[in-house]
């Protein structure tokens, strides 16, 4: 059985494919690929069928990961079952991820930044840098 973890935010452009193809090359580094796999979605519909932005793809090109495959696709609720944690982006992608399926039992939804270690970094649905 391989743990699978989903990325969510608002467009599925920028942030959560970000994290994504970060967390892959981390899972990959530690030899982990073949128990932990990922992916990204969006609460809205704005950016379906789309390529991930490219000042998103260049910042990740300048760290070696090729994100050119990338389609955005929205959060769909057999996501609930599919995956084990599914983590927001922001505390606006966590309610929604909330409020799309309340009775979600036996995964983790959680927000990225309840995982940070150290620093002192906003909320961006609070500050609007997204
Ligand atoms: P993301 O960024 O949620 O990090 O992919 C955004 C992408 C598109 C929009 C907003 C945020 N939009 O309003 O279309």
């Amino acid at each position: 059985m391989k743990v699978k973890v989903l990325f969510v935010c608002y467009g599925n452009i920028c942030r959560s494919p970000i994290a994504e193809y970060v967390f892959r090359k981390l899972v990959d580094e530690e030899g982990l690929s073949d128990r932990i796999v990922t992916a990204s979605c969006a609460t809205s519909a704005e950016h379906i069928g789309d390529p991930i932005d490219p000042r998103s793809g260049r910042i990740l090109r300048m760290h070696g990961i090729d994100s050119s495959a990338h389609r955005g696709r929205r959060l769909k609720t057999s996501d609930y079952s599919e995956y084990d944690y599914i983590i927001g982006m922001d505390r606006m992608n966590l309610d929604y991820i909330q409020r799309l399926n309340p009775w979600v039992e036996n995964i983790v939804v959680g927000r990225i930044l309840d995982y940070a270690m150290g620093g002192d970094v906003a909320d961006p649905w609070y500050t609007g840098n997204f």
